[in-house]
């Protein structure tokens, strides 16, 4: 089961990064085209929010059956750069990057048919953008 969701994890980590991508980049165009927050525009959010919460929730079983997660938990892990990413940083930040996109998405869907959703949109996913991009594991990831 563990190695399933680390690759599960890992491969869904493009998804995130390619749906936030997207929607920040339509929000902004929309932003700077100074256009009417339409329903098109609310279901483009969807694909930076929809792979960001199967990604929390991967993530979320991971911590507790992965070696570098909860189990790696320790005064001495802290001291640790790496250890302390993957069993502290990460994690937080992700959540809390997860609580942004998703405010985002709550409140511009709320803003269709204004031109205010593409302003919300883009402060709070290019805010949870800058979080998840600051702490993925670049070490490790993509690979080689
Ligand atoms: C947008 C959200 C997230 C993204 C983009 C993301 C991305 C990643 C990436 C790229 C890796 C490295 C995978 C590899 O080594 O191939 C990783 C590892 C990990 N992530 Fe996340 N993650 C997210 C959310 C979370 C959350 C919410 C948690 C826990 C509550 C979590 C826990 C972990 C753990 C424990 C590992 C280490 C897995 C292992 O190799 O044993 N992640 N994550």
């Amino acid at each position: 089961m563990y190695t399933g969701l680390q690759h599960a994890h890992s491969a869904l980590a493009y998804l995130v990064l390619a749906g936030v991508g997207i929607s920040l980049l339509s929000a902004l165009a929309g932003l700077f085209g100074g256009k009417t927050f339409t329903d098109k525009n609310r279901k483009l959010g969807l694909l930076g929010l929809i792979p960001t919460h199967l990604q929390w929730v991967i993530g979320l079983i991971l911590y507790f059956v992965s070696p570098l997660g909860i189990n790696n938990a320790s005064g001495a892990a802290m001291k640790d750069a790496t250890s302390r990413l993957y069993f502290l940083e990460h994690p937080l930040m992700m959540v809390l990057a997860v609580v942004l996109i998703t405010i985002g998405y709550s409140k511009a869907k709320r803003q269709v048919g204004t031109t205010r959703g593409f302003r919300t949109m883009t402060i709070f996913y290019a805010l949870g953008l800058v979080l998840i991009l600051s702490r993925i594991p670049w070490n490790a990831w993509p690979g080689n």
